[in-house]
């Protein structure tokens, strides 16, 4: 709920009051234009706090003068850029992070006019997203707001050409209410947001021109959604499928589709989970959250593609009605699944997601994404999410985007090996093979449900939910997949 903080342009000028950021290779030296601009007492008077503070100008490093003699400024923060190698590979997005992370005042104004470093309009559109994103709070359920919370005050990016980057920025602003609105959507507790009230947001995006369609618990009865349903069963509260669908591209060019797990919460039902930590599992409908987001980004931008969201949204509650280890159901696929443990339950909705999903709209691939396994955790920490594809292709291009926007993937294994151990005495497969290659097991028996289109899952338990504060982001929720995915599009199917 980063709506304070504000983001201005202007063009390049003196500055009197608040915070100014300047930037400086390793030679201590701001470029000649603000060198110019805060003149020589300044520039000097950088170098000598410098010196005493063992600033050295190293990328990501920053120091600040209070109350600088000869100034009118309050603060001179200034951010080190490094040597030539930094500068040359210079992320955007995480330099507007790292600024707004240190120009913390009532307002600031940076000086966009870096040694070294060519600023286009679209790395300033970047930088103020990386800002935005890094003052993104989420305090809706405090009762005591801080006023000088991360999202109070506001920066002024000074520029060379205001009115240009303003229309880029206003490009780029659907993307950063898409990564909020995901990371709002995480954040948000279990008992407000259920599935009926997680549909009611994604139904909210026809105000974008987004067609919506929910399914209820009736509606996929009839579908045959048995696996999904199983896993609803055991909650006072119904399941809900919600289908977005943004028609972009040329009429009647198949769509691309992503596919979100939407577990609202996820106790373990009957296979209930230990009490420690319980709480995050608000976070496992973070796949459905970034579909939301990408689609809100998608279509605020008019993205020229047809794309098809699809989400699958239930709580998993143990109760009287609730499913058992031993239950089988049969998938709206025709296939049968024994439930072994009842807190596999992520790989079961989506199997009758990602069916409904290929049998409907025959996408020219699918892409979904599931906090679906501790295992990933386990194997890749918080630092990338598990991909596993069909296409090597498709996986390429994943992974290209992952490096361009910093969200990154590896690859992990699928085959008849993984298939083998899913295989059940009493049904088709079962939903749980136990500890070893939890995450391959847990993408086998998604591999069942998907025919020869190129399909990708990516498993987000790591990097979506449970988020170490970095430059981009105070923490927990981070919004991720929808910077990666909306890349993907831009790049790869968008005439
Ligand atoms: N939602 C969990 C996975 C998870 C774990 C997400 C940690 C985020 C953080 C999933 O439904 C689950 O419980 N998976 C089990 C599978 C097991 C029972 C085969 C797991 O990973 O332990
Ligand atoms: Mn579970
Ligand atoms: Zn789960």
């Amino acid at each position: 709920m980063a709506d304070s903080f504000k983001i201005d342009f202007q063009p390049h000028g003196a500055v009197e009051t608040g915070d100014l950021v300047v930037f400086v290779g390793e030679d201590l030296k701001p470029s000649d234009a603000v060198a110019r601009q805060i003149g020589p007492e300044a520039v000097d008077l950088i170098a000598k706090a410098a010196a005493a503070e063992t600033f050295k100008g190293k990328a990501k490093s920053s120091m600040s003068i209070v109350v600088p003699a000869g100034l009118s400024v309050d603060r001179l923060i200034v951010i080190g850029l490094g040597g030539e190698k930094d500068r040359a590979g210079l992320d955007f997005v995480q330099l507007g992070g790292l600024v707004a992370g240190k120009a913390n005042g009532k307002v600031a104004t940076v000086a966009l006019d870096l040694p070294g470093v060519e600023i286009t309009p679209d790395a300033v559109a970047d930088i103020a997203l990386g800002a935005q994103l890094r003052r993104y709070s989420f305090d809706r359920y405090k009762t005591k707001k801080d006023d000088n919370g991360p999202d109070a005050g506001r920066l002024v990016l000074s520029v060379s050409d205001p009115a240009a980057v303003k229309k880029i920025y206003k490009a780029r602003e659907g993307l950063q209410q898409g990564v909020v609105l995901a990371r709002d959507l995480v954040n948000e507790p279990p008992n407000v947001l259920g599935p009926e009230e997680f549909a009611a947001r994604a139904q909210a995006l026809i105000k974008l021109g987004v067609e919506v369609e929910i399914l209820d618990d009736k509606a996929m009865r009839k579908l045959g959604m048995q696996a999904l349903l199983g896993v609803a069963q055991g909650s006072v509260r119904g399941g809900r499928v919600a289908i977005m669908r943004w028609n972009g591209g040329k009429p009647g060019d198949s769509p691309i589709a992503f596919i979100g797990k939407g577990v609202v919460f996820d106790s373990g039902g009957i296979s209930i989970k230990p009490g420690a930590g319980m709480e995050d599992m608000k976070g496992d409908m973070a796949g459905a959250a970034c579909v939301v987001g990408l689609m809100h980004a998608l279509a605020s931008r008019k993205a020229k593609a047809n794309v098809v969201g699809a989400i699958g949204l239930v709580e998993n509650m143990p109760d009287g009605n609730a499913q058992r280890p031993g239950d089988i159901v049969t998938t709206m696929s025709g296939q049968t699944i024994e439930i072994i443990n009842t807190d596999a339950e992520g790989r079961l909705v989506l199997a009758d997601v990602l069916w409904y999903v290929q049998d409907r709209f025959k996408p020219k691939f699918m892409i979904d994404l599931a906090t679906l396994t501790g295992a990933i955790l386990v194997a890749l920490a918080q630092e990338y999410a598990g991909l596993f594809s069909n296409d090597d292709e498709l996986a390429e291009r994943l992974t290209a985007a992952g490096k361009a926007t910093g969200e990154r993937v590896w690859r992990m294994p699928l085959g008849p090996e993984f298939d083998k151990m899913i295989e059940s005495k009493f049904a088709d497969m079962k939903n749980s093979a136990g500890r070893f290659g939890g995450s391959s097991t847990a993408a086998a028996l998604l591999q069942r449900f998907v025919n020869d289109v190129p399909w990708a899952h990516l498993d987000i338990a790591g990097t979506a939910m449970g988020s170490p504060a970095t430059e981009i982001n105070n923490g927990w929720s981070s919004g991720w997949g929808v910077r990666l995915l909306d890349r993907l599009v831009r790049d790869h199917y968008e005439a």
